[in-house]
């Protein structure tokens, strides 16, 4: 196969943070130690953390620079005017609301807008934002298109299935439905884009149907790039202008500005609706902040405005996308079973088809993310049935997630072509002995996201118990 020749960074590195691997026994302690929980290794203990791509890059010159400016007055920061800007700029929404992350926009905009049993379709959501729906009284509905789960690559399976997003408002009525999102890219359904058109098409529906149509954004800027790529008639058109369309035929937006702004920390929620701005706002104010800054700092701000320029820059794109790319080609080299086509932030492993001997409810994605730090230091996160399974109230049964993947998400600017070359090294090994991987036992778990805190067991691999 020829492989895909990303070109070179396109910056250079100018400060270092030293990594190092912990030798085999420490890991397999430390393993134990976590309760088998990837998230309760200390970052010290990863060699190389592909844990999450969210407030996980790396920041510029420009940013580092702009945190000096940053304006830590109360109210009307000068730093909130630029951070303004350029939101306004991009999405060319009327109303600014800064929040530190995405998931505290989640909570202000659900708390505001849902009533108990209405019912928030999304192309497919995020584990926040699906617990933040739950959370306020809701029930989120994932509407992935049809070739989501096929194996061929298509350029865009993170659409959302209009026909059966209009069959759910036939069904419940639109008056149960206030919000439909749209996750771009579509981060739980393998980083897959989401294409203009199907963009066009989602918003003429919620007009038609009087239902708000808003964007969980996070990685809008790699939406775009895929748009240029793949979508006739956007060849020509800057990032920025395919972002301005797309956000054209939305009513609003939430933001994680923690991915595509480029920064450690930062969100906020655009609206052209005044009433529903003013209750968010009102909101926000007792559980977040003033206004102007929204629980970020000046520089914080900062950070994030000059990061929403850089993201746009389309030699940046070509090399984000390209690695992503490239690492999973040699991924698939090394044995792995990916999803494909690769997408924007992330690889994504099929672990169910990876591991068969291992059934969904032993949580194959577990297992191999375990083995991917005992091996080599590496930490993945399960995408599946430990993450969105759960126990059908009414008969008890487990109940599968719709696949059991594992994300490797590389941060932006971090690592570079060998550290990704490593991660391939390690699947060569753990393929060549995937077999004798065992599955996992839930022994502790809370009630909403227990991926975050569950605690496992290892339960005997088959061979030693026939043995
Ligand atoms: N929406 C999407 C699509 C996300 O990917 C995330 C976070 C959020 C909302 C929540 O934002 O973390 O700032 O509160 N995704 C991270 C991830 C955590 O690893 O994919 P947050």
């Amino acid at each position: 196969m020829k492989r895909h020749r990303h070109p070179p960074e396109p910056f250079r590195i100018k400060s270092v943070e030293p990594i190092s691997l912990l030798p085999h026994e420490s890991r397999e302690k430390i393993l134990k130690r976590a309760k088998f929980n990837i998230f309760k290794v200390k970052a010290e203990e990863i060699y190389i953390d592909l844990l999450t791509d969210s407030g996980t890059g790396a920041m510029s010159n420009e940013q580092w620079a702009a945190l000096m400016r940053g304006d830590e007055s109360y109210a009307g920061a000068r730093s909130f005017y630029r951070f303004e800007e350029i939101i306004k700029d991009i999405t060319g929404k009327r109303f600014v609301i800064p929040c530190h992350q995405g998931r505290v926009a989640e909570n202000a905009f659900f708390s505001t807008i849902l009533k108990r049993g209405d019912i928030i379709p999304n192309n497919t959501h995020f584990d926040t934002t699906g617990a933040n729906v739950i959370h306020k009284g809701g029930i989120p509905v994932d509407l992935p298109c049809a070739e989501s789960a096929r194996d061929d690559e298509l350029p865009f399976k993170g659409n959302i299935d209009t026909v059966r997003f209009e069959e759910l408002i036939t069904q419940k009525g639109a008056d149960k439905i206030p919000a439909v999102f749209m996750t771009v890219t579509n981060n739980s359904a393998g980083g897959q884009p989401v294409s203009m058109r199907n963009i066009m098409e989602t918003s003429e529906i919620c007009r038609r149907h009087g239902i708000m149509f808003c964007f969980d954004c996070a990685r809008f800027a790699e939406n775009a790039y895929f748009i240029k790529k793949n979508e006739p008639g956007f060849e020509n058109k800057s990032i920025l202008d395919i972002a301005r369309e797309m956000f054209s035929f939305a009513d609003g937006a939430l933001m994680s500005a923690k991915k595509d702004g480029l920064a450690n920390m930062g969100g906020f929620i655009v609206l052209d609706d005044q009433e529903l701005a003013e209750k968010i706002i009102q909101l926000l104010i007792v559980i977040e902040g003033f206004p102007t800054y929204g629980g970020m700092s000046g520089r914080d701000m900062e950070a994030v405005a000059a990061g929403l320029k850089e993201v746009m820059n389309e030699p940046y794109l070509e090399y984000r996308i390209g690695q992503v790319k490239y690492f999973g080609q040699i991924l698939e080299e090394a044995g792995a079973r990916i999803i494909k086509p690769t997408g924007g932030h992330a690889i994504f492993i099929d672990a169910g088809k990876y591991l068969p001997h291992i059934p969904p409810h032993e949580f194959p994605g577990q297992s191999l993310t375990v083995e991917f730090y005992r091996q080599g230091g590496i930490r993945a996160v399960e995408i599946g049935s430990l993450m969105f399974g759960r126990l059908d109230p009414a008969t008890g049964e487990f109940v599968a997630a719709p696949r059991e993947m594992v994300r490797l998400a590389v941060p932006r600017r971090v690592y570079t072509a060998s550290h990704l070359d490593y991660v391939a090294e390690i699947v060569a090994k753990i393929t060549a002995e995937k077999d004798e991987l065992a599955g996992y036992k839930i022994i502790h778990e809370a009630k909403l996201l227990r991926h975050f805190t569950v605690e496992l067991k290892e339960i005997t691999p088959k061979k030693i118990e026939v043995g």
